[in-house]
C-alpha cells in the first residue's frame, strides 16, 4: 500500500490535493499533518475523513513530525507555509520559521525514515518580476529575485531542498506555479475576498493602478500538475505551472462583477502594496512538453465555478 504525507492538507491547495491523491490512488494511506494556524480550517476536509488521516502538528517540530511519518512513506508533498505576501510585509517571522525552518526539519526528518521522494510546492514568486512586456515569462531558467519576504522564504526553502538532493542524494521535485483560485481559498486572498465584497456591494479594494499581471490557474489542475510531477519527473527537476492564463488584476475584478451583474464602480483604488510585483507570466512549455500535463479548467469556467462556490448559487454561464 502506497503512504503519503502532506503537510498543510487543512489549507487552500493542500485540501485540493487531497482530493486528487485520493481519485488517482484510492487505496492509498494518505496522512495530512497541519497546525491549523489560521489559515488551516478542518471545514476545508468536509467529505474526506474517513479517506486520510488528519494529524494536527507544527513542520517546525522535528519531535512531532517523527512521531507522525510513518516509516515506510512514498512521498512528503510539503504544501505548509505561511502564504500571504501581505502578511509578510507586516511581520516576517513565521515565514522565515515555517516556510524554511520547517522545510529544513521535513528535509532532514525525510532522510532519516528514508521517505523515498520530497516534493516542495513553491511559487513563481521566487522568480520575482518580469518587464512589462507582452512576451516576457518565467521559465525553469529564470534566475531567482525574490521581491517580497514571503517569496524569499519560498526561495531559501528552495536552496534547502535542493542542498539536500545534492549533498545527501534525496530525491526531491520541485513545481513552482502561478496564482490558484477556486474553492476553499483564506477569504483574505484576492479573488474570495472581491468575491464577498461584491455579494455585500461592498467597494471592491484595487492596489495601485491595477496593471499588475498575475497568471492564474485553477486549483484542480494546479494539483494535478503536482501529482504528474510526482509521478513522472526525473529526480532534482523544477518545473514551473502555468495555465497561459496571464490577467491584469483590474479585469479579475470587473470578471467577478459582471458574472455577479455587480456595477464596475464598486471598484476603488486604494495605496498600491510595497515592493507590488508588476508581471507574473509563466512559461509551462516544459511540463507541457516533457510530462505531458496540460490544464483543463479554463479561466471562464474556473472563475463561474468559483464565483458560485463563494455565492452559494449556480450562475448561467
Ligand atoms: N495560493 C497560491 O496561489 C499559491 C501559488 C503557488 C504556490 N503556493 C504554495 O502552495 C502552498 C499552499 O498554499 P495555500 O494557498 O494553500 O496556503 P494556505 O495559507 O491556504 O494553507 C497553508 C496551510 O499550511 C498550514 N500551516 C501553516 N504553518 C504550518 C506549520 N508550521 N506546520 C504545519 N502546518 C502549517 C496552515 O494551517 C494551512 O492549512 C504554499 O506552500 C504556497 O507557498 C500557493
Amino acid at each position: 500500500m502506497k503512504t503519503y504525507f502532506i503537510t498543510g492538507g487543512a489549507g487552500f491547495i493542500g485540501s485540493e490535493f487531497l482530493r486528487v491523491i485520493i481519485a488517482h490512488e484510492p487505496d492509498a494511506r494518505v496522512i495530512n499533518f497541519d497546525a491549523l494556524t489560521y489559515a488551516g480550517r478542518l471545514e476545508n476536509l468536509e467529505g474526506l475523513d474517513a479517506r486520510h488521516e488528519f494529524v494536527k502538528g507544527d513542520i517546525r517540530n522535528a519531535d512531532e513530525v517523527m512521531a507522525a511519518l510513518p516509516d515506510e512513506c512514498d512521498a512528503i508533498f510539503n504544501f505548509a507555509a505561511e502564504s500571504h505576501v501581505d502578511r509578510s510585509i507586516e511581520s516576517a517571522h513565521d515565514f522565515v520559521t515555517t516556510n524554511v525552518l520547517g522545510t529544513q526539519v521535513l528535509l532532514d526528518c525525510a532522510r532519516a525514515k528514508g521517505v523515498k521522494r520530497f516534493v516542495q510546492i513553491s511559487t513563481d514568486e521566487v522568480m520575482g518580476t518580469l518587464p512589462e512586456r507582452d512576451d516576457a515569462y518565467f521559465t525553469e531558467e529564470s534566475p531567482l529575485r525574490p521581491n517580497s519576504p514571503y517569496a524569499a522564504s519560498k526561495t531559501a526553502a528552495e536552496h534547502f531542498v535542493r542542498a539536500a538532493r545534492e549533498t545527501f542524494g534525496l530525491d526531491t521535485v520541485i513545481t513552482r506555479c502561478g496564482n490558484n483560485y477556486g474553492p476553499r481559498q483564506f477569504p483574505e486572498k484576492l479573488i474570495p475576498l472581491m468575491i464577498s465584497n461584491a455579494l455585500d456591494d461592498k467597494p471592491l479594494p484595487l492596489y495601485g493602478d491595477g496593471m499588475n499581471v498575475r497568471d492564474w490557474i485553477y486549483v484542480t489542475d494546479h494539483c494535478e500538475a503536482i501529482w504528474t510531477v510526482y509521478e513522472k519527473a526525473a529526480a532534482g527537476s523544477v518545473y514551473n505551472i502555468g495555465a497561459r492564463n496571464t490577467m491584469k488584476n483590474i479585469d479579475v475584478l470587473t470578471t467577478i462583477l459582471d458574472i455577479l451583474e455587480k456595477p464596475h464602480s464598486l471598484i476603488e483604488p486604494v495605496k498600491d502594496r510595497l515592493g507590488h510585483d508588476r508581471r507574473y507570466a509563466i512559461d509551462p512549455s516544459r511540463i507541457e512538453n516533457e510530462l505531458g500535463w496540460k490544464p483543463r479548467i479554463g479561466w471562464k469556467e474556473g472563475i463561474r465555478k468559483t464565483v458560485e462556490w463563494y455565492s452559494g448559487r449556480e450562475i448561467e454561464g
